[in-house]
């Protein structure tokens, strides 16, 4: 990287010392302020910036004033500030004689600078000079010392060919389970331990992949980290080899199929000779998150497999001793603390506390390490991991080797099941025995997140506890007023009710990092409700960061941990000294990037609590913790639509307080791949394939599949043809047959101004919501409408739209439909959904009986356009169904929401607007489209159709109607491109459909804002 002299943070540099020289009595910790900030400010992107960190690994204590670790968290550099009063030569001898690192240093006092590097001085540099500073930067960053960057190289090497060398293996297991009986019996064997210690659903695959994972890794191990007997002195290492040893008896040679990869090894143990373990673990961090990535990445998920950055690691393991002090007046060495990490993953937590307590209580270390640290991992990599780790640290700190009794190779939740019968091995056992004996009072650590499988194609579920999912089932749900309460099964919550339960009414503290939807999510009312009868004091670090609820966002910039979903530390603690509950809430700025939230974490690593300006929050009596201010105003609206209102079946009489009877999701398929298409053509001999592979596996299922049910189902079927569904399994299982008929294919809006066609179905449509009765059929559609909202507890901006053909659920989001009929589902009997209550309450309040169902409909559907209303209430609108305010203007408004609706309802006969068909000369004249593009301009933008068409002119303000943080425009363009085997342009005979339907799009786009517009300031 070249730094120029002119950069602004040399700039801002100059500008801050010329600024401290003016104040007297400058002192050397202020004066080294500067340079602080500009190696902060001008490291590379995911750097980290350390200040005052013990140098691992040294003899001594050193803490240079700043340590650079890079992404991969290697140290790469250090630098040490001087009083410039004071003679710098003789004050570096001073460090050089104490030990500091001189790998790549910079030693200044701000006028001059002496860099070291691979031990040698390089240069040195009179920095009140802006050329020579910004010459410093640059060798100080561009250096890497040789043996990490060789290191670095064999890991990547190893990292990309990790899949291919697992498949190999994978296929010398096939062919020992087809041929060696040795392995067979001890395979057998192996797995009856997995099923009884593990997972009783463990399959013969997922064992497999275990011996994968020591064969792979086991001699890096050894020799990376010169530990020649880690495996076998290893308790549950002893058992795998045992195994692998029948493996590799007859058709295997382990060392011979492994030689392939001795250049992979060699280079890995070659480079890795220079550095120390703190340098190593980078690489077993590598191994821990990219092994898993690259090879199994549904293990990846299903566990939650990522690493925990450091200063979250940190700053938890700060919180708990903070709170430990003054909660109860203990220290971490106390003998009445008993710690667990049941998610141990690397084993960090461990370590981090391991440093904390021999830095507070050194001569407790031992003690506390034999007797009250406990950790679980479910996962062998992980676990050899952990154990090298922990046992590595306790080494470095006490000088003697001693396994770590406390680490248990366990599942967690299972302990809490009734019966063990055997754990793996006899230590194993042991170890788990004198876990559950323990007096646990601090449970910390970084639990999965994984809500479990997104299609039933990856057969990948989460497992059962039934004593946990139970615990759940009888407090966080049962105090739920939520209708979907799936997601408290999330595996974050499981170890949320575990720790808990845990603590088996001991006083205590629980401090987890997790997916932090429980905050807000409607869902978790319940739980929210129930954590603050655990807990007594509840304090909730929100670092926030889901891009699904603000698409500014990205999960790799703005996510601590790069994911999608929002991430915040809890710290819940137990103590009878209150009586009452109080719960203390911060959340981080909006648009912070991922090194903001952390460099925050590490400033605040002293004092956890009292550095960060909590605020008290007073949940409400629907549980609710965060409320803002317009609530009350929003809960004397009127709801579009109420369970308790669809449920009553009294006609319109009692119970009925909404102003639709009913409503409905969209329509789901759970293969669109099959079920929709652009074209009849395409769609229907894909149908009739499907449903003919269909009817073969209820056949097949008829003669051998012996009435499988659950796990023993997901492994009977085959997935290779069919995309199955939880429906089409249980079709399947009652052996019924599916039926092509040309009359169910129809009219569908997939997405927004995007029409397909749609085989609907009871069998292959996953789930039709109460779309046979709003459009049995298609003259339905010519009378019939519905109104599409997000659902509740949708994380896009709030939206609407409507429609006259069935929606799919996910239209602009998730659908909840509301319709002006409703059917049965032969098409007969119609009736309006509009409750007779809801025009008689906007009949009373406007004094006027000429108000009509219809007049309500079109008003109910300009209210929901209204800006102000969606700004206005947009927190609640993502947690409820909209209710309807009564503003003054109601006529008006019911007109502009009919013309509304016209022009989203006809927008393919609406004139489009004028836009310049530019075309490129030598190109072939056409308006087929292949991937549409939009290319903004400063005053107007173009949508390029293919090589040769662009269509110019697009007025910027038409992008301004939005559908879900997206415009319409937008949409159309995403969705009108050719994929896989879909064409666009086969939707309609004329060639220029699609360009036309652009055109008009855009004046859809300016009319709907116009009629916006015109509904006027809010008057709500
Ligand atoms: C998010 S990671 C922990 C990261 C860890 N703090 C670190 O930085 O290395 C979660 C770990 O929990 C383990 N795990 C998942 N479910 C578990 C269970 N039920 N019992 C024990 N360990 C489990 C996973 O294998 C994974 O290694």
């Amino acid at each position: 990287m070249k730094i120029i002299e002119k950069n602004k943070h040399i700039v801002a540099y100059y500008e801050k010392l010329e600024e401290l020289r003016g104040v007297r009595r400058l002192t050397v910790i202020s004066l080294r302020e500067p340079f602080k900030n500009l190696l902060d400010a001008i490291k590379p992107k995911g750097w980290q910036f350390i200040a005052e960190k013990t140098v691992d690994g040294a003899s001594r204590i050193i803490h240079p004033d700043a340590t650079l670790r890079d992404e991969n968290s290697f140290p790469r550099g250090y630098w040490e500030a001087k009083d410039p009063k004071l003679d710098l030569s003789a004050q570096i001898d001073v460090k050089i004689e104490r030990q500091y690192p001189l790998k790549n240093t910079i030693f200044e006092n701000t006028q001059r600078a002496v860099l070291y590097q691979a031990g040698k001085v390089v240069a040195e540099f009179d920095i009140t000079q802006p050329k020579e500073l910004a010459r410093l930067l640059t060798l100080f960053f561009d250096y890497e010392e040789v043996v990490i960057a060789n290191f670095k190289t064999a890991v990547a090497r190893f990292r990309e060919d990790t899949p291919e060398l697992a498949s190999g293996l994978r296929g010398k297991l096939e062919e020992a389970h087809k041929s060696n009986s040795k392995f067979i019996s001890a395979h057998a064997q192996f797995m009856e331990m997995c099923r009884t210690s593990l997972n009783p659903a463990i399959t013969r695959l997922a064992v497999d992949e275990m011996l994968i994972q020591h064969l792979l890794t086991e001699r890096l191990i050894r020799k990376v980290f010169d530990n020649p007997y880690f495996t076998q002195r290893n308790i549950i290492g002893k058992e795998l080899q045992g195994v692998i040893d029948a493996f590799t008896s007859k058709t295997f040679n382990a060392d011979e199929y492994l030689g392939k990869l001795e250049y992979i090894y060699r280079a890995v143990e070659d480079a890795s000779k220079g550095l120390d373990y703190a340098d190593k673990q980078a690489f077993l961090n590598t191994v821990y998150e990219q092994f898993f990535q690259g090879y199994a990445i549904k293990t990846a998920d299903t566990h939650g497999i990522v690493y925990t950055p450091q200063p979250i690691v940190e700053y938890m393991c700060s919180a708990v001793e903070e709170a430990l002090h003054t909660e109860f007046g203990l220290s971490l060495a106390d003998e009445t603390v008993h710690l667990i990490d049941p998610c141990t993953g690397t084993g960090n937590f461990m370590v981090h506390l391991l440093e904390r307590i021999h830095k507070t209580t050194p001569d407790k270390l031992e003690e506390v390490y034999l007797n009250r640290l406990y950790a679980n991992e479910v996962m062998l990599l992980p676990y050899y991991v952990a154990s090298l780790n922990i046992e590595h640290k306790f080494y470095e700190l006490w000088g003697e080797y001693h396994p770590f009794e406390g680490l248990c190779f366990v599942d967690t939740l299972d302990i809490a099941q009734a019966q063990q019968l055997s754990l793996f091995s006899e230590q194993n056992a042991q170890r788990v025995q004198r876990q559950k004996d323990a007096p646990i009072t601090v449970i910390i650590g970084n639990p999965p997140y994984n809500i479990g499988q997104l299609s039933e194609n990856d057969n990948n579920k989460n497992r059962a506890y039934p004593v946990i999912d139970g615990r759940i089932k009888a407090t966080y749900a049962k105090e739920s007023q939520s209708g979907n309460k799936n997601k408290l099964y999330d595996a974050y919550v499981k170890f949320f009710r575990w720790a808990s339960d845990r603590l088996n009414g001991r006083d205590g503290i629980v401090c987890y990092v997790t997916n932090n939807s429980f905050v807000d999510a409607i869902a978790f009312d319940g739980m929210r409700k129930q954590l603050l009868e655990d807990f007594t004091t509840i304090y909730h670090v929100d670092l926030h960061g889901n891009v699904r609820q603000n698409p500014k966002l990205s999960g790799t910039t703005h996510n601590v941990f790069g994911i999608q979903v929002g991430v915040g530390i809890t710290i819940a603690i137990r103590s009878t000294r209150h009586e009452a509950s109080r719960l203390f809430y911060h959340r981080v700025p909006e648009f912070w990037r991922k090194e903001e939230k952390l460099g925050f974490l590490q400033t605040a690593l002293n004092n956890p609590f009292q550095s960060i300006p909590f605020q008290v929050l007073q949940p409400n009596t629907k549980n609710e913790w965060i409320i803002s201010d317009t609530d009350d105003e929003y809960a004397s609206f009127i709801p579009l639509g109420t369970k308790a209102t669809k449920r009553a079946n009294n006609g319109n009489g009692n119970g009925i307080y909404a102003i639709f009877k009913t409503f409905s999701n969209g329509i789901q398929t759970n293969r669109d791949d099959v079920m929709y298409d652009f074209t009849r053509r395409e769609l229907i001999p894909r149908v009739e394939e499907f449903i003919e592979n269909y009817n073969q596996e209820v056949d097949r299922y008829k003669r051998t599949g012996k009435n499988a049910t659950g796990r023993d189902l997901d492994n009977f079927v085959k997935y290779d043809k069919i995309k199955w569904s939880s429906r089409l399994k249980e079709t399947l299982q009652r052996l019924v047959y599916a039926e092509f008929a040309e009359e169910k294919v129809r009219y569908s809006l997939y997405r927004p101004f995007t029409k397909k066609y749609l085989y609907f179905d009871t069998i292959l449509t996953h789930r039709r919501g109460l779309f046979p009765q709003i459009f049995p059929n298609q003259q339905t559609e010519v009378e019939n409408r519905v109104i599409c909202v997000p659902l509740k507890g949708n994380t896009k901006p709030f939206h609407v739209l409507m429609t006259n053909i069935i929606p799919d659920l996910h239209l602009t989001g998730d659908s909840q439909c509301f319709p002006f009929y409703v059917y049965d589902e032969d098409g007969t009997n119609r009736r309006e959904n509009i409750t007779d209550w809801a025009l008689k309450q906007f009949q009373t309040h406007y004094n006027d009986s000429s108000i009509t169902k219809w007049e309500i409909f079109y008003y109910t559907y300009a209210v929901l356009h209204h800006p102000t209303y969606r700004e206005k209430f947009a927190g609640v609108l993502k947690r409820e169904l909209p209710r309807i305010p009564k503003v003054p203007s109601f006529k008006a408004w019911a007109k502009i929401g009919q013309e509304l609706s016209y022009v989203h309802l006809n927008y393919e006969q609406i004139d489009p607007h004028p836009l310049a068909m530019q075309w490129r000369t030598n190109k072939p004249v056409s308006q087929r489209v292949v991937k549409m593009r939009l290319e903004k301009k400063p005053d107007s933008a173009d949508v390029l159709v293919n090589e040769s068409l662009r269509l110019a002119g697009v007025p910027l303000r038409a992008l301004d109607y939005q559908l879900g943080g997206r415009s319409a425009l937008e949409w159309v363009i995403e969705q009108y491109r050719v994929k896989d085997d879909k064409d666009p342009n086969l939707y309609s005979e004329d060639e220029g459909y699609i360009v036309g339907l652009v055109g008009r799009v855009v004046a859809v786009s300016l009319e709907t804002l116009r009629l916006i517009d015109a509904l006027g300031t809010w008057e709500g």
